[in-house]
Order: C-alpha cells, then structure tokens, then sequence
C-alpha cells in the first residue's frame, strides 16, 4: 500500500503542470475554482484509503455523471433499449461535438460518454417527474459513495442551464429524430442537476471502487450493480472516458477512468482501487491536466495499467 508521504510526492509533482491548464467558464460558476488545487483519494477493498491534497474540497462530478447515469439507465432498461438509442463507439471529436450526428444513420449518438449521448441516456432515466428522476439517480450515487449526504449544487445546475445553449441544440436535433421524445427544457433540467452533483474526491474514489470490484461494495458485500453493467461501464470508461484523449490516456496510464469539466477524474484500476482525483485545471481536451500527470506517475510507478 502506497503511503500518505510518497502519494503527497507525486501531488506536488504534478501539481507542477496545473499552470499550463485553465479552469472550465463556459459554465461561469466553474470558473470560480482554484487552478492550483489538487486532491487525490484511493480507497482498498478493505476499506482503508490513503489521501493527499485538498482532500475536502467539494467539486461537481459534471461528466463523471455519465458513467452512474449509464449504469442506472441499463439497470432500469435493459441493454437492448439503451444500445437502440445510444452507441459504442469512440468519436474522436471533443465532447460537445455536434459534427457526427448528422452522418449517422440513424442519428443516434456515437456513445454515452460524449453530451450527445449523455443526454440520450439521461432522457432514459425512468420516474414520473423531473424531481422523481433525479431522486432516483441521486439515491443511487448515495449509496454507491456511501454517503448518503451528497446533494447537488445548484448554483452550478442553474449557471449551466442558463447558457447550455449547445446542448439544447443537441437536443432538439435528436428529438427531431426520435432518439428523444420528452420536453427539452425538462431534460435539461434533470441532466444540469445531474451534471452539478457534489462530492469530494474521497467519495468518488469509493464509487469508482464499486466499479473496480465488479459492481460489488467490498465491505458491505452487496452488489449495487450487476457485474454485466459494471464491465461494460469500465469498457466505455477506457475507450471513451477521456473522450479524444482516451487513445493517448490508454496508452500512458491505462485505468478505465472518466473525467468532469470541474476538474474530477474517477478511476477504478480491476479488483484493487477505487480512485478519485480533483484537480480543476484542464488541458485543451477539457481533462484536468494536472490529475492526468498525477495518474501517469502512479500507474508507471505502481505497474497499474491493465493492458
Ligand atoms: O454538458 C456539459 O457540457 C457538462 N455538464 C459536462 C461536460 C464534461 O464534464 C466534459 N468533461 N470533461
């Protein structure tokens, strides 16, 4: 087991390239973050965990959500309904893009990781009300955290729903191709408060440890979610998790991982840790920078990558 001192090295090392990222202000209430913080946590099976950094500091998991949104949406609908909607390929393309829908046929959404397809699938996500949705969504991220004080920030869902003007556009094309069919201002509304959900890098490691142990909370012995859904969440989360990066981000560090424009990054390295990073400098791919350097050296220096 690594200890506090050696991973607080590796902090201060890759802290170093947080000055060549920036913080995300498309969403304005994301600009507002520290470009130097830089947290990690990594949980053990047995519970235990090692930390270093602003340890505390609450961010929002943004497209972090995509990967629990996708388990609970497979959970409630089955593979066959959520794959006729939403793909599994990689893009290539940045995140918001727009560009591939329009040549696919049918116009559904590349995969789950990119907004397209994140919409698509928080679309599926099944309750009578916007409010019983993302109840039902929220529930799911307290318990597989644990920590049933989560909540979600709503400063940050409302200064992304003001301006998400791009997603909307997203949107209304897929609505006009079926792949959609409910109101847009009300998907909007439950996928900003989706994208806003707050935590600190403790509790995402203990999520991204439920995926590391196949579905399976290691002290509790309960399976939150079945073992089919859990691999192919870390499947996505390896070709896509880092959108166009995932190729480059296979290759240097080699966990399945998922990145949030806050600065978040959850990895889950099979059947070891949970891993939860937070570091709102970003590159030029919308990754935090800093949180790619700090997984880069422990999975050179501990032989992490699974490939
Ligand atoms: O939809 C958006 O643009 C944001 N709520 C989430 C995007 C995101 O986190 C991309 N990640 N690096």
């Amino acid at each position: 087991m690594l200890s506090s001192e050696e991973l607080k090295r590796f902090v201060n090392e890759a802290k170093k390239v947080a000055k060549d990222g920036e913080v995300a202000t498309y969403i304005p209430e994301l600009g507002k973050a520290n470009p130097n913080d830089l947290a990690i946590a990594i949980y053990y099976p047995d519970g235990s965990f090692v930390s270093a950094g602003e340890v505390h500091k609450k961010f929002t998991l943004q497209s972090i959500s995509k990967v629990i949104s996708l388990a609970l949406v497979l959970m409630d609908r089955g593979y066959d309904y959520v794959f006729e909607r939403v793909g599994m390929e990689p893009t290539g393309d940045p995140f918001n893009s727009i560009a591939k829908l329009e040549t696919m046929v049918p116009a559904k959404p590349l995969n789950p990781m990119i907004n397209a397809g994140a919409l698509v699938v928080t679309s599926m996500i099944k309750g009578d009300t916007v409010e019983e949705r993302f109840q039902r969504l929220l529930n799911f991220i307290k318990e597989l955290s644990d920590d049933d004080t989560v909540e979600f920030n709503e400063s940050v869902a409302q200064s992304e729903f003001e301006t998400a003007h791009l997603n909307r556009a997203l949107c209304y094309f897929l609505k006009q191709h079926s792949i959609i069919t409910e109101d847009i201002e009300q998907l909007m509304d439950l996928y900003t408060k989706q994208c806003a959900i707050e935590m600190n890098c403790l509790d995402l490691a203990k999520i991204g440890l439920v995926f590391a142990m196949d579905g399976v909370n290691p002290l509790t012995g309960k399976q939150i979610i079945p073992r089919e859904i859990a691999r192919i969440c870390k499947t996505f989360m390896v070709t896509c998790g880092m959108y166009n990066a995932s190729g480059e981000f296979a290759i240097k560090v080699g966990i399945p991982a998922k990145s949030g424009v806050a600065g978040g990054i959850m990895g889950a390295v099979p059947g070891k840790y949970g891993i939860g990073i937070f570091g709102p400098a970003l590159d030029d791919k919308g990754n935090s920078i800093a949180g790619i350097k700090l997984l880069h050296l422990l999975s050179k220096n501990y032989k992490l990558s699974i490939f």
